[in-house]
């Protein structure tokens, strides 16, 4: 089968790596992917140059050249339509509509849906003007939750814990329109661990991965600004599977079914940012795609065939995905200076001593050599009995690597190995 993967980060080398796995795959087409995926085991790859939001012509490319499965990873794309556009031309692709990518595209439409079909979140107001806005933190006051309305890549989220904190991002948003012209919501704090539950949905099938917690604070101790995540690990021990288990049908289940009533059912993945409360798991967020840093670890821990799952799950056949009994976790190496400004073009060295999984975020060759290529660079996967053994065997990888203007966190894991 002829493969084609959208994106070009860490997510989308674990998918095509994993697709390379399976017997199915004869060819892996990458659009545009990054240098560091030009060889995957021993299947060939091909780096196709096209923009992951030009959908007319990677509808194109999949029909001149045959491709059997599209796999999608960044939400962009998705929420432009890219799935509508290959449904018109018969071709075969494994993400959501537009329609259905709404779970993430707006808030709005994810607290509407969870509400109308009791899906436990957070309680929430909407604002689009600050006066409101603001009278409204008066009243409630703080610990509070700001969010920006719209796409603002994982750092559109404020969580205040005074309500000078909240009245700054307030104004951010509501006047000084610094994400773009969206709403504000405003919802309460909640409490309790965080975890990630991935699942491949077609229509009202469901089936589910192994959890995965991410880390999103730049820095040790989980401080510092929010990040699209600086490493992840599966299993997440603090989270017990009767948990796991009650999320998957009041939370994910119901939301699949719920989509199918509203007359967008979702076909893809579905990601639920999920905390487990004192009242048991409720959603903090929806994600209409794999999640990133987390696919990186449970794609890895996934011992069955990814790509028979999706087809399966496209016939709507059952599908009972396998998982290692080992513990898998990743630390980020990125730019000195990320998630605000930094530099590009810094030279990776000692790539080849280092015997781990190494997922490249962003990278590239240039004069024959690997040099960063954004703010996120390299993603190393160790793997262990336990999560102290693989998060042993990730630090060991990350050590390995020769590059002064990168940093990582030294404590990826922290919350279960102490
Ligand atoms: P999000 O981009 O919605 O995943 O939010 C980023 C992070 O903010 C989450 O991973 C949580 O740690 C935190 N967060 C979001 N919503 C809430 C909430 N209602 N209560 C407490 N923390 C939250
Ligand atoms: N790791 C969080 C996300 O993919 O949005």
């Amino acid at each position: 089968m002829k493969i084609l993967i959208i994106g070009r980060g860490g997510r989308e080398h674990a998918i095509a790596w994993k697709a390379a796995q399976s017997p199915l795959t004869t060819q892996l087409y990458i659009a545009p992917g990054n240098d560091g995926m030009r060889t995957i085991n021993n299947v060939p790859v091909e780096l196709v140059p096209i923009d992951e939001q030009d959908s007319e012509a990677l509808v194109a490319f999949a029909r001149d050249h045959a491709v059997d499965l599209t796999i999608v990873g960044p939400e962009a794309a998705l929420i432009n339509g890219i799935a509508n556009r290959f449904h018109e031309a018969g071709l075969t692709i494994f993400a959501p509509t537009a329609e259905a990518a709404s779970i993430e595209g707006s808030k709005q439409f994810a607290k509407d849906l969870m509400i109308k079909y009791n899906i436990p979140t957070a309680t929430f107001q909407i604002f689009d003007q600050y006066e409101k806005a603001s009278a409204y933190l008066k009243e409630v006051g703080a610990p509070i939750v700001i969010k920006y309305d719209g796409i603002a890549a994982g750092k559109g989220v404020v969580v205040a814990m005074t309500i000078e904190e909240a009245d700054q991002a307030l104004r951010d948003m509501l006047l000084d329109h610094n994400f773009g012209d969206g709403k504000v919501l405003m919802e309460e704090f909640l409490q309790g661990p965080e975890f990630s539950l991935l699942t491949l949905v077609n229509g009202r099938q469901v089936v589910p991965l192994v959890i995965a917690q991410d880390h999103k604070r730049a820095y040790d101790g989980d401080k510092g600004p929010n990040t699209g995540g600086m490493g992840a690990y599966s299993p997440v021990p603090v989270i017990p599977q009767e948990q796991v288990d009650w999320a998957v049908k009041h939370i994910m289940q119901a939301t699949a079914d719920a989509m199918v009533e509203e007359g967008c059912p979702f076909t893809g993945i579905l990601y639920g940012g999920l905390m487990l409360t004192a009242q048991g798991p409720k959603v903090i967020e929806f994600n209409a795609r794999f999640g990133d840093p987390e696919t990186e670890v449970v794609l890895p821990k996934m011992k069955s065939d990814l790509i028979q799952h999706i087809l399966d799950l496209l016939a709507n056949k059952p599908v009972t995905p396998e998982f290692y009994d080992e513990a898998f976790l990743g630390v980020v190496l990125a730019a000195k200076g990320y998630p605000g400004k930094y530099g590009k073009g810094f030279p990776i060295r000692n790539l080849d001593h280092v015997t781990q999984t190494v997922f490249h975020m962003g990278t590239k060759i240039k004069d024959g050599e690997c040099v960063s290529n954004g703010g996120r660079v390299l993603f190393v996967v160790g793997k262990g009995k336990t999560l102290a053994e693989a998060q042993r065997d990730a630090y060991e990888g990350v050590h390995k690597i020769a590059c002064p203007d990168l940093f990582f966190r030294e404590d990826i894991g922290w919350q279960a190995i102490r």
